[in-house]
């Protein structure tokens, strides 16, 4: 195939597009704050055992960022960010568009895409803020990837952040939701691929916002604002700390999961036995040891930190992706699968031929 063949890409029977190139990840990068949690730390603050959270989650434990230490998620976004743009052997200068996920932004608005920007000091380029929550950064990166094929962007970053500790309540009644978050930051740098065989294959986007409550942050919002909450001074009112209906939302997780890696295989004509290595959205290790079993897949296919960082929302997938690559997990030609299920609902997935 040569440059000036259009590739037809399939993303499924209804949805496929032309493009004369593929976007390949060319850097990669993350970010961790050093304050480590552990599970038995947690005891002593809420009414929990290392062996609960292990048992049911599979995490020992996560980061939360100190507060008064200057890590922010932007700032957590940009030193990821500097760490993929040096990875794929460019300069900030180089970067010509931010695209930035997150359900934990550093203001309500604006978004930390823009504050990225100052940080690295790039000029007036555009700063795209994506709310998809832990299906965040594959959203990002399918919008990124649709820039580069249209010519439109040559070097794209694209960030998944999140700081969770400050807004988690860290009591029995908050239990069942803030032992799981972690904080911390990862990136990557897309650009056009060179050799059309390589790079995304394609990506996949789905959401069902019938379940929207099921796993959100109410209030504070334009339906909740900060004068009524302090106004109504209600102990019992916890409009304003994320709430999970977890096992509902776990029942769904292991189905859309399955559903939208099989998408991204059969767009591509390929079968589970094809993945290099799947990337799941770090949500609950049985929820990843669920799929593994149910795919058949072996342990070298599927990559799991969430021992050690919690769920990290947004950042989880290119935290994983970064890590899987520097232990050298990820060598070229490899199939690497990326899937998410996270509040939204939402869910996606992207198939990569490194
Ligand atoms: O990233 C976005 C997507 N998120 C997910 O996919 C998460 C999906 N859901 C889950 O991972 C699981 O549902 C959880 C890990 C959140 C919860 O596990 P579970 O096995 O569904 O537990 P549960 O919520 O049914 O709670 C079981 C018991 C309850 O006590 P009772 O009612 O049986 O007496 C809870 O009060 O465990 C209690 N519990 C805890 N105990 C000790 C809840 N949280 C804790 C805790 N420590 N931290």
């Amino acid at each position: 195939m040569n440059n000036l063949t259009p590739l037809t890409i399939f993303v499924s029977e209804t949805h496929y597009y032309t493009s004369m190139f593929r976007s390949k990840i060319a850097g990669i990068g993350h970010f961790l704050p050093e304050n480590i949690v552990t599970n038995k730390s947690l005891e002593s603050v809420m009414e929990t055992t290392d062996e609960w959270i292990q048992e049911r989650t599979g995490i020992k434990e996560r980061r939360w960022v100190i507060p008064g230490d200057g890590n922010t998620t932007s700032s957590m976004g940009t030193k990821a960010a500097r760490k993929a743009i040096k990875n794929a052997d460019l300069t900030p200068n180089d970067i010509d568009f931010i695209v930035f996920a997150t359900l934990s932004p550093d203001y309500y608005f604006p978004g930390p895409g823009v504050m990225v920007q100052k940080e690295l000091g790039i000029k007036e380029i555009g700063a795209l803020d994506v709310r998809n929550q832990c299906s965040g950064f594959i959203y990002g990166l399918s919008v990124a990837d649709q820039f580069i094929k249209t010519g439109m962007y040559k070097n794209i970053l694209v960030i998944g952040s999140e700081l969770h500790s400050g807004g988690l309540e860290k009591s029995i009644r908050g239990r069942g939701v803030s032992v799981i978050f972690g904080d911390g930051a990862g990136a990557v740098v897309l650009q056009k691929s060179e050799n059309l065989e390589t790079g995304i294959l394609s990506t996949h986007l789905h959401a069902e916002g019938l379940h929207a409550e099921e796993l959100a942050l109410i209030g504070p919002s334009t339906g909740r604002w900060v004068p009524e909450i302090i106004e109504t001074n209600d102990p019992e009112d916890t409009s304003y700390y994320p709430h999970m209906n977890g096992n509902f939302v776990f029942k769904h997780a292991i189905v859309r999961f399955s559903e939208v890696i099989m998408e991204a295989l059969m767009a591509n004509e390929l079968k589970p036995e094809d993945i290099g290595i799947l990337i799941p959205h770090q949500a609950n290790l049985r929820i990843s040891q669920f799929i593994q079993k149910q795919m058949s897949l072996t342990d070298d296919q599927v990559f799991n930190n969430i021992m050690h960082y919690g769920n990290t929302t947004a950042a989880s997938i290119p935290i994983a992706l970064s890590e899987a690559w520097q232990e050298g997990l990820i060598t070229e030609d490899k199939i690497v699968c990326l899937a998410a299920f996270g509040s939204g609902f939402t869910w996606a997935s992207a198939l990569i031929r490194w």
